[in-house]
């Protein structure tokens, strides 16, 4: 779905209208896609390059484009907290992972990640995605499968903070409630050198993880806010637009290192961090 350049019976387009509204339609001939600006027979979509431009029966200029994988997620039905694009960018690109990488994910939750996450490493890679909730997994499941993605996914049952059983995985990604209780978990899952992310919503959260990987054989700690504004483009008028998405979650990154045990006391040296 995500390749194709001409539209054809049963893809997916991205229908924006003058007014700047997006759709999401399926494409079948002898169908009529209908909106407040008016409808558009989908058959003749048809054998058309993707951006082509249809006017409704009201008139209103239509165009159909293909989706990007951000179009297709902001359409997934929410059953908890997801990550926001403007995290989703960055964390991919700090992760260093690309076609052919390992991931070792957790939790799995709507799945908005872990489509992501597939999306980037497939053909050749795969995502393993731990949830301690079955019916999340099964909601995962369902959109993953509707992306086209599951094959490049396993989906497993399971708290991340007691067990994993992958090894030399490129990349960890944690967007759990006490990620800290995992990183001796992801530290034996890391390859020498392998990435760790974690989002987290609260300082709190960011301070117990931090301090756990500076013990826990991790180094290159950092961590970040994303903040996005957009802009409204007026020639004299523009400027940034009044409201913004606020605070969505802190990201905390690091490296795999070998364990300095000059930095391990009593006090830090606990089951959650201990690698071994
Ligand atoms: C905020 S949601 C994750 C959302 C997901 N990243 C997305 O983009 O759709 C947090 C998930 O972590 C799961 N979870 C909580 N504790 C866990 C644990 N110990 N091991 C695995 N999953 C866990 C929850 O069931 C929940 O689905």
């Amino acid at each position: 779905m995500l390749a194709m350049s001409r539209i054809e019976e049963g893809c997916t387009v991205l229908i924006l209208t003058e007014s700047g509204k997006k759709y999401l339609v399926a494409v079948r001939r002898g169908k009529k896609f209908h909106s407040s600006e008016g409808y558009i027979d989908l058959g003749e979509l048809v054998g058309r390059e993707y951006g082509c431009v249809v006017r409704s029966n009201t008139g209103v200029r239509m165009t159909a484009h293909k989706p990007l994988l951000q179009d297709l997620l902001s359409k997934v039905r929410r059953i908890t907290q997801i990550v926001y694009p403007k995290d989703l960018g960055y964390m991919v690109l700090i992760s260093g992972i690309g076609p052919g990488s390992v991931v070792l994910e957790a939790g799995t939750g709507t799945g908005v990640l872990t489509a992501t996450l597939a999306y980037y490493v497939r053909p050749t890679g795969r995502v393993f995605s731990y949830d301690i909730n079955q019916e999340y997994l099964e909601a995962a499941h369902y959109t993953l499968e509707r992306l086209g993605l599951r094959e490049y996914v396993e989906l497993k049952h399971g708290d991340v903070y007691s067990e994993v059983s992958e090894k030399d995985v490129d990349a960890v990604f944690l967007d759990v409630p006490e990620p800290w209780k995992a990183v001796g978990n992801a530290w034996k899952a890391l390859k020498p050198s392998g990435r760790l992310l974690s989002l987290s919503p609260t300082i709190e959260q960011v301070v117990e993880t931090v301090e756990n990987l500076r013990v826990g054989g991790f180094d290159d700690i950092s961590c970040v806010e994303i903040l996005v504004r957009d802009i409204r483009v007026k020639r004299g008028m523009t400027r940034p637009e009044f409201l913004m998405r606020g605070h969505t979650a802190y990201i905390v990154s690091a490296r795999k290192s070998e364990i300095n045990s000059r930095h391990i006391t009593d006090d830090t040296w606990n089951e959650n961090i201990s690698p071994t």
